[in-house]
């Protein structure tokens, strides 16, 4: 396809003998129809015009070019497509040069690599992240990037989606030379000047030698087709990108394109692609919190932390680490002593691992201080608070904070269940006090949902979505309830995890499907793992407040009491012989269960993986849809981007939501109607899921609602 006139989104320019294209498509110069054809255009303009000698791409604003424009996938292809334009630009009869900086990513590397020789800035960001989004590079990636730096190094690039800077790439082959300044696009045409004066050709990358070494080429898809098959459980791409490379080794380059492109055709397809895609916007749309759009946060440059227990140790390693200085307020010497040990042991531990280096955990440790007395607090402007979860404790502690903190100071909480609202009512500042909810290990995982109560005051939500972004943690708002979002749906859903065992289940089995679904692991593994304890204390403390007629299963209870609390004390719902880290089912807590089953008068019947898994979803479908019913969380996005950073729900399956979309919410529902006589208590369907269905709608439609709830107006009761 050819046409004459450039786009808007595309600008060619003649400097002297240089055709400058200039892509300007904000926000990221995201390959888009009016890209594409702007820059064919643009390359007709240099085909035909003798004056040019050369072309330079170039991308305005921030990046060269973010990708493929991801809200073209799954609709309609328009023509021209990506892989036109990238042949189009390799086969141009006079030199392009890709200047590059800021993000080269997807099809935007793809566009790089199709020219015929690439200078970068030293932080610019390339690579080929097809794989995160269930897709894998379709614009001749595949087929470029390993004849330009070998079979090894591409599939590295396409398998882990991560990007390389700008002098890595150079290290690799990938570009050819390094700006020395940021003005990439006067040194992108010093360069193209250059390469005229040389006469230099249109070198193509299709000719580049990487995969001369056959064998090599062979040994390095062989290694990447073993290690996918035991890493990447259930995924669908990463093995067509393994195909995609065996074919750039085994035809001819252009039957190497045809065989990339049907491959990614099939990704395109895969239910994978959609529930990843979805992920990557919910992400991004979570950030955009009413609040947090029409506040402006308050400076954040000193942080309190009382209680240096699990979390709150975590908690501050995740903000030293995020360049803040820390406060840590605890009760003894002892307990001081333990949570900065916790706090060295976790940053040597990013030491090791590389992540960062030893004069960064010195400078983050001079960051750190500890005390004993509140008036430390005196001048922070931000305290969190994580000590034990019980309601008197956590309100003597904010009674202090009220006495000695600096006016504007934000208050929050970690707490995991306890009524926020009720925290901040006994203090004489409650827009201060919020939630923030980490989730253990603070200082690794993702999420972190930040509370709002009914008083908190706007500029404290910005704030706190500020601090997100500063600890690079994906948040999300979430009103004031038992369990917030996560927390709330998990209990749903453990609860009956516990009544399929009582019911004839074993606790392996339900791992088992829930690992098949694609989870990392099962919901008795995660109890053994994080310890059976924590979940006794929180059971001992509502035994109470809970509905006498509701369906309790005793069998974590039984097992706590034996003081079985998982791999720490070496027996659990598995066994763990000499500190192993997986377990081994063990008889006795078979017996234990063939006990609770006698006692509940409980028939055991046979349950298939598909059994299982549909109660296991249809409960967390269905709080879901309860937590977005009373405005707990904004919309089922929210639902879905907290189970996904938080809870381990497999990524390419969206979330829930997404999930329960996908399937269909008539059977959902049905599911929900048939189960019911097993626990009629538990099994009753959400007005929102009931609405839903009745109407044909989708969770997916009230996606895009983004008012805060008000709470007078919530379900909540
Ligand atoms: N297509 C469409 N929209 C995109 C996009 C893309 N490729 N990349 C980013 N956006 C949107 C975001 O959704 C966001 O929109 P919003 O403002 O409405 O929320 C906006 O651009 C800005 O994005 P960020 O907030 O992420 O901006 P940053 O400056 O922080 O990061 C970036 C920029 C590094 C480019 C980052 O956005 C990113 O990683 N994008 C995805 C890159 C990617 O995966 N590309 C591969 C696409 S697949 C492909 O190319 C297939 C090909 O092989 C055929
Ligand atoms: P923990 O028992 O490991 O630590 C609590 C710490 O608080 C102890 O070090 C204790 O000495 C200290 N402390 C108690 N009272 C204090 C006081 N008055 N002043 C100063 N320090 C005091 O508990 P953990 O697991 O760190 O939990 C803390 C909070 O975080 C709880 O509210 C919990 O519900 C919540 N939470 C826990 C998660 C987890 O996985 N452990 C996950 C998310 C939240």
């Amino acid at each position: 396809m050819r046409l004459d006139r450039p786009t808007e989104s595309v600008r060619p320019e003649l400097q002297g003998n240089v055709l400058l294209i200039g892509i300007d498509n904000p926000p990221v110069n995201a390959l888009d129809v009016s890209v594409r054809r702007g820059l064919l255009a643009a390359l007709d303009l240099a085909q035909a015009d003798p004056a040019v000698r050369a072309v330079l791409i170039h991308g305005r604003g921030r990046n060269f070019i973010g990708g493929a424009d991801i809200r073209e996938f799954g609709k309609p292809a328009q023509q021209p497509t990506l892989p036109e334009v990238c042949n189009a630009i390799e086969a141009c009869s006079k030199p392009v040069i890709a200047a590059i900086h800021g993000a080269a990513l997807g099809g935007g590397l793809e566009v790089a690599l199709a020219a015929h020789y690439r200078l970068a800035t030293a932080d610019a960001k390339l690579g080929l992240p097809e794989v995160q989004l269930g897709l894998m590079p379709g614009a001749g990636g595949t087929q470029r990037a390993p004849r330009l730096v070998g079979a090894e190094a591409a599939l590295g690039l396409m398998l882990s989606g991560r990007h390389l800077d700008g002098t890595q790439a150079m290290a690799r082959g990938l570009v050819d030379r390094l700006a020395t300044g940021n003005d990439v696009w006067a040194e992108g045409l010093a360069y193209a000047r250059e390469l005229v004066a040389r006469n230099a050709p249109a070198r193509r990358t299709a000719n580049a030698t990487g995969l001369a070494d056959k064998a090599a080429s062979q040994a390095a898809i062989d290694a990447a087709r073993a290690s996918v098959q035991s890493a990447a459980r259930g995924l669908f791409s990463p093995l067509k990108i393994v195909d995609a490379v065996q074919a750039a080794v085994d035809l001819p380059f252009d039957e190497g394109l045809r065989t990339e492109r049907a491959l990614f055709l099939q990704c395109m397809d895969s239910p994978q692609r959609a529930g990843l895609i979805h992920a990557f916007f919910a992400e991004k749309a979570v950030r955009k919190a009413p609040e947090a759009q029409g506040a402006s946060a308050r400076p954040i440059r000193h942080v309190g932390i009382v209680g240096g227990g699990t979390m709150g140790a975590g908690i501050a390693v995740a903000l030293l680490d995020a360049g803040l200085p820390v406060t840590m307020v605890e009760r003894d010497e002892a307990a001081l002593a333990r949570g900065r040990s916790h706090i060295e042991k976790a940053v040597d531990a990013l030491v090791a691992k590389g992540r960062i280096n030893v004069q960064a955990r010195s400078d983050a440790m001079a960051r750190f201080t500890g005390s004993l007395t509140y008036d430390a607090l005196a001048t922070a402007d931000l305290v969190i608070e994580a000590v034990f979860e019980d309601m008197a404790v956590k309100q003597a502690v904010f009674a202090e904070l009220d006495r000695v903190c600096k006016p504007g100071a934000v208050l929050a909480t970690n707490t995991s269940y306890l009524d926020i609202d009720t925290i901040a009512a006994g203090i004489s500042r409650p827009g201060d006090v919020l939630g923030l909810h980490f989730f253990s290990p603070a200082h690794v995982m993702k999420l972190l949902e930040i509370v709002v109560a009914r008083q908190t005051a706007a500029d404290v939500v910005a704030t706190a979505f500020a601090l997100a972004a500063t600890l690079r943690k994906v948040p999300v708002r979430a009103g004031v309830c038992d369990g917030f979002i996560g927390n709330r749906i998990l209990a749903a859903y453990r609860h009956i995890a516990d009544c399929l065992v009582e019911d004839g289940a074993s606790p392996s089995q339900i791992d088992r499907a829930a690992r098949t679904f694609g989870y990392p692991m099962g919901p008795f593994q995660v109890t053994d793992l994080a310890g059976g304890d924590i979940g006794w204390a929180t059971r001992k403390r509502k035994a109470a407040s809970r509905d006498p007629a509701a369906r309790y299963v005793h069998i974590a209870d039984r097992l706590c009491e034996r003081g079985w609390f998982g791999q720490k004390t070496g027996r659990g719902y598995y066994l763990y012989p000499q500190g192993a880290r997986s377990g081994v089912p063990d008889p006795e807590v078979d017996a234990i269960i063939a006990a609770e089953r006698a006692r509940a008068g409980v028939v055991a019947r046979d349950f298939t993986d598909e059994d299982i898994l549909r109660r296991y979803l249809a409960a967390m479908v269905n709080e879901g849809a309860n937590v977005v019913f009373e405005g707990i969380a904004l919309r089922p996005l929210d639902v879905d981007v907290t189970l996904l950073n938080g809870y381990g729900f497999p990524r390419h399956r969206g979330g829930p939501m997404h999930y329960a979309d996908s399937v269909g919410l008539p059977r959902i529902l049905a599911d929900i109607q048939a189960f019911a006589p097993e626990a009629p208590q538990f099994w009753r369907p959400s007005p929102l899921l009931l609405d839903l269905v009745a109407r044909g709608a989708t969770f997916a439609s009230l996606n895009h609602r983004a008012k805060a709830p008000d709470p007078s107006e919530s379900h909540h009761a």
